[in-house]
């Protein structure tokens, strides 16, 4: 602490530090006139700004002031470009200037742990190393216009059913591989201002009193500096969270918490040193929210609009494009239907709906975009109706049959997918079937574009030619989407999760949103692809997927060395070429594999992408640099990473399914710590160690002929030597004529573990 900030907590009184410790009203904090200390502002995000300028709500039931409605997160990432997403956030970060906004709430980068989860749409990816890398250049872009980001829900937020209570549980190895790590990154090379805590119990504990998380994990590991503020009333026990390591409580209560803090300092429960902690962080907050802020050009929201097209544009992802059905000629008769199509769905519900500045229209851009094309547009069904309606299902039908193609426009309500709400199943409504169903018998040319937040399931998806994955696309979606029909864009967004082919393959489909008060995690850390691939499961889309309307051709790939220490970096260098007729963007994956670990492990895992733009006939090498981290596991032996010796290999891939090439590494690292010997170690454990085997088969030859074995290791039979390797140490005082007591079986555990200690050095 500064001697500053020391001097400013001297002179504050009891009431007055624990004042700052909680907001003045839904979105501020509170001022001390009489030490000018001011009152800073904090506002939702992720993918644009909300501030309401009326009643003050949660839950968006209140409109806010017109802001740029950039991409949800879901669509964002799948641009997997880090510049782009850079600029958003710089966009963003301005927007906050101009509304005198301190802290914008976001970027949101919970695992998607299951496609059912209703706020998805406001999470990057399935994979914690692509959803840390994207979160980070969200957080530098924001912060390069002295704006502070809150990176949210910490940790563990993977669902909304009971999302305020329920008790999170999840094995070590889960949450530091897959959980935290969606935070780590973005925390350790980006500092946000600020961390969001969870409402959620972790492993018994409430994310906002949970000294693991926000002290052990945040402070000592990570090394974080700035505040931990409460999610909007996660709070518990407001004493349990300023110990474990929350400093803002939000929204404002009336001064109820700070009274708490009183009293829990009054009666000796809170320490004045734990306040004076948590004063010094929010004074730090203050002074950086208030003071050193870069100048900012005045507003340009037509050129925000612009980013806002752009971004969508770059994060579309083609799913399917038979016969090359896309992109569409600009001339013919094409067919518009769907009411998707006059209301296109472009963000989700709840605190991150942002009022938009305005909403491009479909129906003019494709004018614009379709050159002389003709369109007509039929309904084709209710959005919100369960109900088939005939007689739209026919007008579309008769649409359909006199025109060159039929766009079909489908997805999900606004009530499908909310925060706040979790889905209990992952179909497009019967009405959209059925008019899919009813189109293709009249025509082949069947395209379908999706708004959704998330995976739907596709039983039909054979049926149409090409498949759009539009997602929740922003206030400029429209342009973006009419751009990729007509080819003036081509395609560039892959997928950053799994489409399941049906729910019941998901990895947590057993469970999945718990019971009662609690849910566990047994799929442990096989989330996403890496389930599916570990499982044998053929996705309906796979990580990673998405096509273009060029191609790309890989070769070379060149690693720098075949064999590398633990310390070492590994660069790996490949080339891509477009083969095609078009330019375009590729989006090349990295994923390291480990070929012999001693713990079950995935069978690939992403470790580097890079999106790179190619005119035809062009190639290009792309380079990446691997560290040990790339290679390691989180072992909970150790409390840890471990980087385990062993041979690995490199995989490059278009998807996680498509890979292209691959190359072997050995990295020379440590062994896991070896356990030691104990009367219940296997004699399989103790002869796999070879420093233990001579002195371990003498003392085996030293016992009677009956029963001995070694006899049965050399029987010849496969089975009966399976078996003896799995006998416990201590039958052997069971089975032999000469058995040892317990007194002598314990001296061999000794001397063996003797030998080990020795082996170790
Ligand atoms: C949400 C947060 C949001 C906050 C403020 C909560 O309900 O979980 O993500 O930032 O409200 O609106």
């Amino acid at each position: 602490m500064d001697n500053a900030t020391q001097r400013l907590i001297e002179a504050m009184t009891l009431e007055e530090k624990a004042s700052l410790c909680s907001g003045l009203d839904f979105w501020r904090t509170k001022p001390i006139k009489r030490l000018d200390i001011p009152s800073i502002r904090l506002a939702d995000g992720p993918h644009g700004l909300r501030i309401q300028a009326g009643g003050s709500d949660h839950l968006g039931l209140n409109n806010s002031i017109p802001a740029t409605c950039f991409p949800t997160e879901v669509a964002l990432s799948c641009s997997w470009d880090e510049e782009l997403i850079r600029r958003v956030g710089v966009a963003l970060g301005r927007e906050c200037r101009a509304q005198n906004v301190a802290l914008l709430l976001g970027p949101g980068v919970n695992i998607k742990r299951s496609p059912l989860c209703g706020r998805n749409f406001e999470y990057f990816s399935e994979d914690p190393f692509l959803s840390s890398a994207l979160a980070a250049a969200y957080i530098n872009g924001v912060q390069s216009q002295g704006v502070g980001t809150v990176i949210k829900h910490f940790a563990a937020n993977n669902q909304e059913t009971r999302r305020m209570s329920v008790d999170v549980n999840v094995d070590e190895r889960a949450l530091h591989e897959i959980y935290l790590a969606s935070f780590e990154t973005a925390i350790t090379q980006a500092q946000p201002w600020g961390v969001m805590c969870a409402y959620n119990k972790v492993n018994g504990t409430f994310a906002s009193e949970n000294a693991e998380l926000l002290t052990d994990v945040l402070r000592n590991t990570w090394q974080y500096d700035g505040i931990v503020v409460s999610d909007w009333g996660a709070v518990n026990d407001r004493a349990a969270a300023l110990d474990a390591g929350l400093e803002l409580d939000m929204p404002g209560n009336d001064g109820r918490s700070d009274q708490r803090i009183i009293d829990a300092v009054n009666n000796g429960l809170l320490s004045t040193a734990v306040l004076d902690r948590a004063v010094a962080r929010l004074l730090k907050l203050i002074r950086r929210a208030t003071t050193e802020q870069p100048q900012v050009p005045a507003l340009d929201m037509d050129k925000h609009h612009l980013l806002a097209r752009e971004a969508a544009s770059e994060s579309i992802v083609l799913l399917k494009n038979d016969t090359d059905l896309l992109p569409l000629p600009s001339s013919g008769n094409f067919a518009i239907i769907g009411e998707l199509a006059k209301n296109l769905r472009y963000q989700g519900s709840g605190s991150s709906r942002v009022n938009p500045t305005k909403i491009d229209t479909l129906v003019q851009e494709l004018q614009r975009a379709g050159g002389s094309a003709l369109f007509h547009y039929s309904a084709g069904y209710r959005l919100n109706s369960e109900q088939i309606d005939l007689s739209l299902l026919d007008e579309a039908v008769i649409l359909a049959s006199k025109s060159d193609a039929a766009i079909l426009f489908l997805g999900l309500p606004d009530d499908y997918e909310t925060e706040g709400v979790d889905r209990n199943h992952l179909c497009i409504p019967a009405t959209q079937v059925a008019l899919i169903e009813a189109v293709s018998q009249v025509q082949d040319n069947i395209i379908v574009v999706l708004s959704n937040g998330s995976p739907i399931e596709m039983p039909w998806v054979v049926t149409p030619k090409a498949i759009i994955e539009s997602y929740l696309g922003g206030q400029a979606m429209a342009a973006a989407l009419a751009d990729i029909l007509f080819g003036h864009v081509n395609p560039s967004g892959k997928l950053t999760e799994t489409f399941p082919e049906r729910l019941e393959h998901t990895p947590c489909h057993l469970n999945f949103p718990g019971t009662s008060e609690c849910v566990e995690y047994r799929e442990g850390v096989f989330v996403g692809y890496r389930y599916y691939d570990k499982k044998g499961i053929e996705p309906l889309f796979s990580f990673g997927h998405g096509l273009s309307y060029t191609s790309f051709e890989y070769s070379s790939l060149k690693l720098s060395h075949e064999q590398i220490l633990d310390s070492d970096q590994l660069e790996i260098s490949v080339t891509v070429k477009n083969t095609g007729k078009r330019a375009g963007k590729e989006i090349v994956q990295l994923y390291v594999s480990d070929t012999e670990s001693s713990l079950i492990r995935p069978d690939s895992e992403l470790k580097g992408f890079k999106k790179i733009a190619l005119e035809p006939g062009e190639s290009k090498q792309v380079s990446f640099s691997l560290n040990r981290r790339a290679f390691s596991f989180y072992d909970p032996k150790v409390h840890d990473w471990h980087l385990e010796s062993g041979w690995f290999e490199v995989l490059i891939g278009r998807s996680s399914r498509d890979i292209v090439a691959r190359a072997p590494v050995e990295i020379v690292g440590q062994q896991r710590p070896i356990s030691p010997i104990h009367a219940n170690s296997t004699i399989g454990d103790i002869l796999k160690h070879p420093a233990l085997v001579p002195f371990f088969n003498d003392w085996l030859e030293s016992l009677s002929e009956k029963g001995n074995v070694l006899k049965m290791l050399r029987n010849g039979e496969p089975w009966m030597e399976e078996l003896t390797l799995q006998l416990p140490l201590r039958t052997q005082s069971d089975y032999s004529e000469k058995a040892p007591n317990r007194q002598e079986l314990q001296c061999l555990i000794d001397s063996l573990n003797h030998l080990l200690q020795q082996q170790q050095g």
